[in-house]
């Protein structure tokens, strides 16, 4: 097998360090790849005015996959106001790298696995293994946003029937529109990927998760979508619950559920729940999957009140590297990963703070390291 070329994107904060006690653990699996560094981030948005530049672009091209540490982001008036003085006042408007990376190069599928390892002092229940699938491009997270809202836009709502023509008497102003937009096409590929890996990794049934009884042309659509490609597979179940109630029989009964899919921004919602069932943050790896390139991430952020202090848990990164094992058909190798963090947890003689000790980043990197 060849050398996978592997974009290492360490980004801000502690996403830097969870990189480095990733790296101690892919090295003594001994895994055949070599890593590119690209510019991610912070920094980079205030001093080049983009947080994502082309040669980040351009180097993700090249890859067969990327790690991802973690970014900082801000609201757009703060992001212009840390911008050098010589980019200020040139329009310049910060969009988050991941949503624009998601965009770029169509990773249609978020995937996190949340899996309960035995001996993790956080497990809200034990026995938990769930898959959330989030689609990853469209929904209230396409940028179709109006702050002030067009003359067109104005016009059309108040062609519209009461309440919603009272909008268009407003100043355009006094309202915003952020616009859920979902395409046909958009819905079946992520319901797709859903149903193929419960076929393929045994999970019983999926659940499509909405909002069909009122947000019907959308969610409507996703919901007709699910029962569609279910036809597909009569060996997998499917059943659908609304995103409210699903919130609620997720934590009453986690065990009665597997793989779950569902649009964009319900999917962040539930798998950031069925994350924090299983460890947290800590624990909540993530793939964003195209057919063309794959790049994986733990879900925290930079959490800028540990970074430079090595203090938080590196297993969300590695358990990420592990679903970019699996991607890159190194089976093996993931199993290995996934057993060694397993065993080190079930110990219970390395913990990070969020686990009640007191081990660094890197500590756990190599105690992990230590069972490859
Ligand atoms: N994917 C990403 O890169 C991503 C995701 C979320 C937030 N962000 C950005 O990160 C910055 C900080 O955001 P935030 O503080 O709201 O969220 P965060 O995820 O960075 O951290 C919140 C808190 O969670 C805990 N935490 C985070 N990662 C941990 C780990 N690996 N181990 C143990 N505990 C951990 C810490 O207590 C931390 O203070 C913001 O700029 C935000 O926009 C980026």
């Amino acid at each position: 097998m060849s050398t996978h070329k592997i974009a290492w994107l360490p980004g801000d904060g502690v996403g830097v360090e969870v990189l480095e006690a990733t790296k101690i653990c892919l090295d003594a699996l001994q895994f055949d790849a070599t890593y590119t560094h690209g510019d991610i981030g912070w920094e980079f948005w205030c001093k080049e005015g983009d947080a994502f530049p082309d040669r980040t672009v351009s180097l993700l091209k090249r890859s067969d996959a990327a790690l991802f540490g973690a970014i900082t982001s801000k609201p757009v008036k703060e992001a212009e106001s840390e911008l050098v003085p010589a980019l200020q006042g040139k329009g310049l408007v910060y969009r988050s790298p991941i949503v624009r990376m998601r965009q770029m190069f169509d990773l249609y599928t978020c995937r996190r696995p949340c899996r309960a390892y035995p001996g993790n002092p956080l497990n809200y229940k034990e026995g938990i293994d769930l898959v959330v699938f989030r689609e990853n491009t469209e929904d209230l997270y396409a940028g179709v946003e109006f702050a002030t809202v067009p003359e067109e836009l104005v016009a059309t709502l108040s062609k519209l029937s009461k309440p919603f023509s009272h909008f268009a008497k407003m100043p355009n102003s006094d309202y915003a529109i952020t616009c859920k937009i979902n395409s046909k096409i958009g819905c079946e590929r992520v319901i797709r990927a859903a149903f193929q890996y419960a076929k393929e990794f045994g999970y019983p049934k999926v659940t499509v998760i909405h909002k069909a009884n009122v947000v019907r042309a959308t969610e409507g659509m996703f919901l007709e979508t699910g029962k569609r490609v279910a036809r597909d597979f009569p060996g997998i179940q499917m059943d659908d619950a609304n995103i409210d109630a699903i919130c609620m029989w997720l934590l009453k009964n986690p065990k009665s559920y597997g793989v779950l899919v569902a649009t964009n921004m319900f999917g962040d919602i539930v798998s950031d729940l069925a994350a924090q069932m299983v460890g947290g943050l800590g624990f909540g790896c993530s793939g964003n999957i195209g057919d063309q390139l794959a790049v994986f991430e733990p879900t925290h952020g930079s959490a800028p009140k540990y970074a430079g202090q090595y203090k938080v848990n590196p297993i969300a990164t590695i358990l990420a590297a592990k679903m970019m094992l699996e991607w890159l058909c190194e089976t093996d190798k993931a199993v290995k990963l996934e057993k060694a963090v397993a065993s080190v947890i079930a110990e219970g003689q390395v913990r990070t703070y969020d686990m009640g000790g007191s081990a660094t980043t890197l500590d756990m990197g190599e105690a992990i390291a230590r069972k490859l």
